[in-house]
């Protein structure tokens, strides 16, 4: 019989508690991730383990079927779903689901303050995690090039929808805080249902399944991380306001990706947003990650 680790991320934490947790987690951030290379919008110890990938490249055995199907597909489903192979429809959601989280750092970057403007831990800690999260667009990218897709493009939304990403980040936090979590909370939510898909649609190419899921763990175990960091800006009553807000959010954001309800349980995956513990997480990851002391047994 194994005993729980750690208790809902959805635990009540009090303000002291949050303050101590981002001391803790400024410390944790900074040797973590390594020098922040502000003008390169990158992290260096990132930088080098991207670089690893990038100079033992590992290649599919047998190419795509069908390239262009990804390429017609990747930005804006043209095809029916249920007409794409399995590979093509994981690829191309893996770039929608990459897609937003660009277009949201990429609008937050400009408008948060960078480090020498950074007066308080919070506003450091929001400067580095924006810098992971363009670590992880890198990573993401690597992935697809894995499986021979040099020429994908990151293109942004349209204007409007590129507007409402850059109003997001200037909104005060009681109105931020609880969605911004939540994000969080699904892309950990997303990234653990994805590995497990690697299984299934690339269980004739170990090496790349394997490539993929190491690319994928860089990025869950900063995600982890970001999930603690971010409900540690949440009192009592916002996060009683995300865990109602998991299902709706999830929802609508799955909704916009047409390939998502093709490859995963959607209802799943807000379950396991709705109950999530860090006990599910293997230990290797949780001990390269962060967790809230509150949320520790
Ligand atoms: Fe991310
Ligand atoms: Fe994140």
């Amino acid at each position: 019989m194994t005993f729980a680790k750690y208790r809902s991320i959805f635990t009540p934490s009090t303000k002291q508690q949050r303050i101590e947790n981002f001391e803790n987690y400024w410390e944790f951030t900074q040797q973590h991730g390594g020098e922040l290379l502000e003008n390169d919008r990158d992290l260096a110890i990132k930088r080098d383990k991207l670089a690893y990938f990038k100079n033992n490249p590992v290649k599919l055995r047998k190419p795509l079927a069908d390239p262009d199907a990804f390429y017609r597909n990747y930005v804006e489903m043209k095809d029916k779903p249920e007409s794409l192979d399995r590979m093509t429809l994981m690829l191309t959601g893996i770039y929608k689901f990459a897609r937003h989280e660009w277009v949201g750092i990429k609008g937050a970057w400009d408008v948060v303050p960078d480090m020498a403007n950074s007066h308080h831990i919070e506003d450091k800690i929001s400067r580095v995690h924006l810098a992971e999260e363009f670590c992880h667009v890198r990573l993401f990218d690597e992935m697809l090039l894995t499986c021979g897709l040099d020429k994908v493009e990151w293109v942004p939304l349209s204007p409007w929808k590129e507007k409402v990403y850059e109003q997001f980040p200037k909104f005060p936090g009681f109105l931020m805080d609880t969605p911004a979590f939540v994000t969080e909370l699904m892309g950990v939510t997303f990234y653990c249902h994805l590995y497990r898909l690697f299984d299934e649609v690339l269980a004739d190419e170990p090496e790349v399944c394997e490539r993929l899921k190491a690319l994928l763990d860089e990025i869950t175990i900063d995600e982890i991380a970001h999930v603690g960091q971010r409900r540690n800006f949440i009192g009592d009553l916002g996060i009683k306001i995300s865990q109602w807000l998991v299902k709706p959010f999830y929802t609508l954001f799955f909704d916009d990706i047409p390939e998502v309800k093709h490859l995963f349980d959607v209802p799943k995956m807000i379950k396991d947003g709705e109950t999530f513990d860090f006990n599910s997480i293997p230990e290797d990851m949780i001990a390269r990650s962060w967790v809230p002391s509150y949320c520790k047994v």
